[in-house]
């Protein structure tokens, strides 16, 4: 009886040291190459989710009514260069209020021809050209009008256009880079 008593102490310290060097030895453990890697690809776990996240976020402004500012942006993209494209050439003809001049060239202010045949109208008349008789606010015109020169970029056209649809009184409308590329490789329309 007396000598297991007597033993106990030394037992728990050797129960205690066992501990202590499981414990110094788990810890050593805990900070080689596993360890290591788990902490890499938890990094690894939070740039996917980072990435994810940002998708989702895209998503999220595609699809949410914030794609209504995006279009708006659009348009004042393509009202600026519409601006300048006006002003370095259509005006010389339609002049600066798009007044037109005399019998020769026809207003594109108010215009109840543009109002009657539409945006698209516009794009293919800047595109091809025009001649013939028109009539335009009751005043007849039998000119020519040649194509926009090739130097002028589709995203030029669509800016012109749309710039003179939202500009002097007339009915406004959008009208896309990608469209005038679509009207442009379908070719002159046969009238
Ligand atoms: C060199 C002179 C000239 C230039 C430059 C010119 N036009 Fe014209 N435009 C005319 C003439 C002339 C007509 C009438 C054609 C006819 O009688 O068949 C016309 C007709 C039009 C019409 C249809 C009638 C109307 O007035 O509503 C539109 C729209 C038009 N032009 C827009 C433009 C735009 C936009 C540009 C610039 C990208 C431009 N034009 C550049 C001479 C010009």
């Amino acid at each position: 009886m007396k000598t297991p008593m007597k033993y106990q102490p030394n037992n728990r310290f050797a129960a205690i040291l066992f501990c202590t060097f499981a414990f110094v030895a788990s810890y050593i453990a805990a900070k080689n190459a596993p360890s290591a890697n788990a902490h890499t690809n938890t990094l690894t776990t939070h740039a996917t989710n980072a990435a994810s996240v940002g998708i989702a976020e895209a998503h999220m402004i595609a699809y949410n009514p914030l794609a209504a500012v995006a279009l708006a942006d659009d348009k004042a993209a393509l009202m600026a260069k519409g601006e300048k494209v006006y002003k370095g050439y259509c005006q010389t003809c339609h002049q600066a209020n798009g007044q037109g001049l005399a019998s020769v060239y026809p207003p594109v202010a108010a215009s109840d021809y543009i109002k009657k045949n539409g945006i698209k109208d516009v794009a293919l008349g800047v595109l091809w050209g025009r001649s013939g008789k028109m009539t335009v606010n009751g005043k007849e015109y039998n000119g020519v009008m040649a194509p926009i020169p090739s130097n002028y970029t589709d995203e030029d056209v669509a800016g012109v256009v749309t710039y003179v649809m939202n500009s002097f009184g007339n009915p406004g409308g959008i009208i896309t880079t990608a469209e005038i590329t679509k009207l442009r490789k379908a070719g002159k329309p046969k009238k």
